[in-house]
């Protein structure tokens, strides 16, 4: 949640910071906002909306300089206003300030310091507090400073008195730092700089950075310190076809899948981590979860006890974990927060499954599985899900000693998406009130999954339900004005199917049956059942970017949400 971007060097930083931001907007975009030393002096120019908005702004008036912070935020303190915007001063300037995470004593500090402030943020609090701190070297204010926090922040810090100096401090939010040549960038997202540089350093908890013209130097705690540099991986080449990122996604599909079934090659020690495991949690959130609720399946053989829990409720509860418990966690970005902080409770056997390699989640687990989606930006997770489902699937060949038939997989869904066109779907979609996905056993999965997709990019109302438990208590919803989708890949559920279907028509509703036969009313390609989860989801991620998008909305950004969740 929330972006930050940062550069030294020779160029003008304004294009290098918006570029950035844009680079940066799944992260956050109620509002954005620049800072560029020049003269002496550090200008601001921030705008509520998104970054767009600032564009406009910068149209008018040029900030000039070589040396800026930037950022990019999603609301936590206080309304998404021009206001509240980063950067953030002290009342007297002395102190310029980006800042991601969130500083839960910022009242405390505040009445304690007696710092005057005007927005509503934690962050201004952080700069008005540097800006009283006594000590002469700026270092030592932050190093200072940030022992007094609780909570999680990734700083970017420009003084009055060094404008040529950026500073940086991180716990738990991600921040980044690239050098191509002379030009040096920040980032809380390596990508963001990945088109300049080929390779980068990342900050850890309690480390510091000091960036001047051509100069990193890293600290930690107590002393100056080395860092190891990190390269770039390759990933797949893809082109933006679309007019959205996440109609992009979907179509990557078929590559990401390719690329992620090769890259596990690279993982297959793993199947030694399972030795002795007497049973295993698969914890996540949203899209994440519901790709645990497969992995379970999946796993099942094992014939071990496996849990499936929602991170924001799987920390509050009591779990039987021993030593030869093995938790696996499951995340795209690798930064969600209530996924993290379960990885720290959990001292046993630990195994992420991310898409965003030397991501928080990474370095919290004891092992990695790092898939090979390519860059997710649209905040509603496609291509992603699919490769997490397609991992479970290997890890269970691979346990299994059972070859993985991934090719027709590949190439029937590259097909499927070829000729998929939902538009004259989506618009019936619209005039329906209530949205209904329901299936049995995996086919209830990909109902919740596609209810998830459908509300947070359309901002419809729907639900799942599995198909058994409708005459429970959900079928009194329905009416002339409901539509069902009935997900049916499952030849011996089929005749159960129809029987379903018949109850939704015999009170009104509409029923439309998505399976991999004939008489379907969205027919899928058919495959295993093993592999039928990551073909029968796509026609349903598709369909809601459709909706979305005909009902007038971006579907890349959804109002309230962003894509990487990094508060709890
Ligand atoms: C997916 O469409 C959602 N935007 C959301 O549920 C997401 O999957 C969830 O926040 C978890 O994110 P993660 O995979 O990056 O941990």
């Amino acid at each position: 949640m929330c972006g930050i971007f940062g550069y030294i060097g020779k160029k003008d930083a304004e294009n290098l910071l918006i570029e950035g931001l844009e680079n940066l907007e799944y992260r956050g975009y109620d509002s954005a906002g620049i800072a560029i030393s020049n003269n002496n002096k550090v200008d601001i120019i921030k705008h509520a909306g998104k970054v767009e908005e600032l564009k406009k702004v910068l149209k008018e008036k040029h900030l000039l300089g070589n040396v800026g912070i930037a950022h990019t935020r999603w609301a936590t303190h206080g309304l998404p206003s021009e206001l509240n915007a980063h950067p953030h001063t002290d009342i007297l300037k002395k102190v310029t300030i980006v800042h991601n995470g969130i500083i839960e004593n910022y009242l405390e500090l505040k009445k304690e310091y007696n710092l005057k402030t005007i927005t509503q943020s934690d962050t201004e609090v952080i700069a008005s507090l540097l800006a009283i701190m006594p000590e002469k070297d700026n270092l030592e204010k932050i190093k200072n400073a940030t022992k007094l926090f609780k909570g999680t922040y990734a700083l970017a810090i420009i003084f009055s008195n060094e404008p040529n100096i950026i500073y940086l401090a991180k716990k738990e939010s991600p921040l980044m730092v690239g050098k191509s040549g002379d030009d040096i960038f920040i980032s809380s997202d390596a990508n963001a700089f990945k088109k300049y540089c080929k390779d980068f350093y990342i900050l850890k908890n309690n480390e510091f950075a000091k960036i001047k013209y051509n100069k990193i130097e890293f600290f930690n705690k107590s002393k100056k310190i080395n860092k190891k540099i990190n390269k770039f991986l390759n990933t797949f080449s893809f082109e933006n076809k679309n007019k959205y990122l996440m109609q992009d996604e979907i179509v990557q599909t078929p590559d990401a899948l390719r690329e992620t079934a090769t890259f596990f090659n690279n993982f297959k020690n793993i199947k030694n981590y399972f030795n002795n495991v007497n049973k295993i949690y698969l914890v996540a959130c949203g899209t994440a979860y519901h790709s645990c609720l497969f992995g379970k399946k999946y796993l099942e053989f094992l014939n071990i006890p496996i849990f499936t829990e929602i991170a924001s409720e799987f920390k509050y509860s009591k779990h039987l974990i021993d030593k030869n418990t093995l938790c696996i966690f499951v995340s795209q970005s690798g930064e969600t927060a209530d996924t993290l902080s379960c990885v720290k409770k959990c001292k046993c056997k630990t195994l992420a499954i991310t898409n965003v390699p030397n991501s928080s989640i990474t370095f919290a687990c004891k092992k990695t599985i790092l898939m090979k989606a390519g860059w997710e930006r649209a905040v509603a997770s496609t291509k992603a899900y699919s490769c997490q489902l397609l991992v479970f699937y290997l890890l269970k060949c691979l346990l299994k000693n059972e070859k993985a038939k991934t090719n027709t997989l590949i190439r029937k869904s590259k097909e499927y998406l070829n000729k998929l066109n939902l538009k004259s779907l989506a618009s019936k979609v619209l005039n329906y009130e209530k949205i209904m996905f329901i299936g049995r056993q995996g086919d209830y999965i990909t109902a919740k999954e596609s209810a998830l997709k459908l509300k947070e990019i359309s901002y419809i109302n729907c639900t799942a339900c599995p198909s058994g438990e409708l005459k429970h208590g959900t079928l009194a919803l329905v009416d002339d004005k409901t539509l069902i989708f009935l997900i049916s890949t499952q030849k011996n559920l089929i005749s159960k199917n129809l029987l379903t279907k018949e109850e939704i028509e015999a009170r009104g509703g509409k029923c439309l049956i998505a399976g991999d036969f004939d008489e379907a009313d969205i027919v899928l390609p058919h495959l295993s059942s093993d592999l039928m989860p990551i073909i029968s989801i796509l026609p349903f991620q598709s369909l809601a970017c459709e909706v979305s998008i005909q009902k007038g909305y971006n579907p890349d950004k959804p109002r309230n949400l962003s894509k990487s969740v990094t508060v709890e």
